[in-house]
């Protein structure tokens, strides 16, 4: 396949931002919900956590302010005896407390901290409402400018609101998507703009399961842009720089931290693992946005990274810095494989090549496979083949990589879909043998939610299980399954 096939995406555009916003924007509603209502039977083998986080404001948004700067409202719909029961909690992080105390905003613009109020001067700016997962007995919740937040996975009680990991922690900031070896369980993860705010340097380390860190390197980025996610495989770790680029005047003028500029080119970084970064190449590739990995492998020498991919900036709310009018055909993604083979030594770009026609963004992988090679994705999409006159109706679809084959679940008219996520049906079942999971918003029901489950390896015969939720609940931009192996008892 090549860009050339892709069908026109303007149809039907699947934008993250849209997703992360399928919430109100001021929710604002913890809750609890003992033994949730479940339409079909709840698999006997679903036993854990499943957690997810999103942005949900504290109080309104500062005027030109955007949807990704509310603070992390984290929520987990916990399996266990046959029994499901939904609990949610803001990150009691250092902002969420010294606002509460205030009774008002005191950090009003996204990543600026120009416009911050005086009195949270040495405070992290943090909103922890990006990624969330559990590493050693605690839940982390991800905001990447700024390092993790701990809470009590059974709970959600924040219990770290600057976790440091004992403070071996030399960055300043810390991914939302940390990787977890598929052999060792390590965790592998970055910080950008580590030195502090507007700083070209990356911090890249592995910590074992325990919390001991094992090596740290620290690289320079081609420019300021944003590094969102990043991939790890056996022997190399793989950044991508997209020209979501730092904008200092925007932010003189009261703006946020990125504009979309451009006029400048991708970076594609490939380092060896465990290394101290000095054998970085950064390779070239055209304007384009990329924020999130599916999954990445190496053959030999040979590196490949499946991405969403669009053809520019893919936020409707990030400006653009031209001044162009933002276009939802170009910001429209397609899962779409990156490579650079590290033997050719004169090579100076990476090559990409789209796999499917599916519009989305937001894909996931089997979580177990991270760091080796991989061959179940999935993806929230619209359906790619509506019937002739019908409107493409939301879903998720699954594509195994080797045979290249796809499959469906459509979940109906008037349905927004979150981010899905893979739960294994043991500890060891084959790759993509399991369940997957994600909340639908039913428009039609003024907002009321349900957590979908299907099984992953059928997701066209349609849900197994249906959660249904009273009403609405918090927002999500990204999720995490936790077996209940892994969980604190109690
Ligand atoms: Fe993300």
């Amino acid at each position: 396949m090549s860009m050339d096939d892709l069908p026109p995406a303007g149809a039907r555009p699947q934008i993250p931002g849209a997703i992360a916003m399928h919430a109100p924007p001021l929710f604002r509603t913890e809750m609890d919900i003992a033994d949730c209502e479940v339409d079909g039977r709840l698999p006997a083998d679903l036993s854990g956590a499943f957690y997810r986080v999103g942005p949900d404001a504290q109080y309104p948004l500062a005027p030109g302010n955007i949807p990704f700067d509310g603070e992390g409202h984290a929520s987990m719909f916990r399996f266990k005896d046959g029994h499901v029961s939904y609990k949610s909690r803001y990150v009691r992080n250092q902002r969420y407390m010294a606002q509460a105390e205030a009774h008002r905003i005191l950090f009003p613009m996204y990543r600026n901290p120009h416009l911050d109020d005086p009195s949270v001067k040495g405070l992290t700016r943090g909103t922890s409402n990006t990624h969330i997962i559990t590493y050693d007995g605690k839940l982390l919740a991800f905001k990447e400018d700024s390092p993790p937040v701990a809470m009590n996975p059974l709970t959600l009680e924040t219990i770290d609101p600057v976790y440091t990991f004992d403070g071996q922690l030399e960055s300043k900031t810390f991914t939302a998507h940390p990787k977890i070896d598929s052999e060792n369980g390590n965790l592998i993860a970055f910080g950008y703009e580590a030195k502090g705010f507007n700083t070209d340097d990356v911090n890249v380390f592995e910590y074992t399961p325990q919390g001991r860190k094992i090596w740290s390197a620290w690289i320079k980025v081609p420019y300021i842009g944003m590094i969102h996610d990043f991939a790890v495989t056996r022997r190399h770790v793989i950044f991508l720089v997209i020209p979501l680029a730092i904008d200092l005047e925007q932010m003189q003028r009261g703006g946020i931290h990125w504009s979309w500029d451009g006029s400048k080119p991708t970076y594609f970084g490939v380092m060896r693992r465990g290394g101290d970064g000095s054998d970085i190449r950064w390779f070239k590739g055209p304007e384009r946005s990329a924020t999130h990995v599916m999954g990445a492998f190496e053959d030999g020498e040979k590196i490949y990274v499946d991405m969403e991919m669009s053809a520019y900036n893919p936020f409707p709310f990030m400006p653009m810095r031209d001044g162009v009018r933002w276009d939802p055909v170009k910001g429209a993604s397609h899962i779409t494989r990156l490579s650079v083979d590290l033997s050719d030594k004169s090579l100076t770009s990476y090559s990409m090549e789209p796999l499917y026609p599916h519009v989305g963004a937001l894909p996931r992988q089997d979580d177990r496979y991270h760091t080796v090679p991989y061959r179940i994705g999935f993806l929230p999409c619209p359906d790619p083949t509506p019937a002739a006159g019908k409107p493409a109706n939301a879903g998720y679809a699954r594509f195994d990589n080797q045979t290249r084959a796809t499959q469906f679940f459509d979940a109906g008219p008037g349905t927004l879909l979150a981010e899905a996520c893979f739960a294994p049906r043991s500890k060891n079942a084959p790759e993509g043998h399991g369940y997957l999971m994600g909340v639908a918003t039913r428009q039609h029901e003024n907002g009321r939610c349900d957590l979908i489950i299907l099984d992953a390896e059928h997701l066209d015969a349609g849900p197994v299980a249906t959660v249904r939720l009273p009403g609405r609940i918090a927002g999500q931009i990204h999720g995490w399954w936790t077996a209940e192996e892994q969980l604190p008892t109690g």
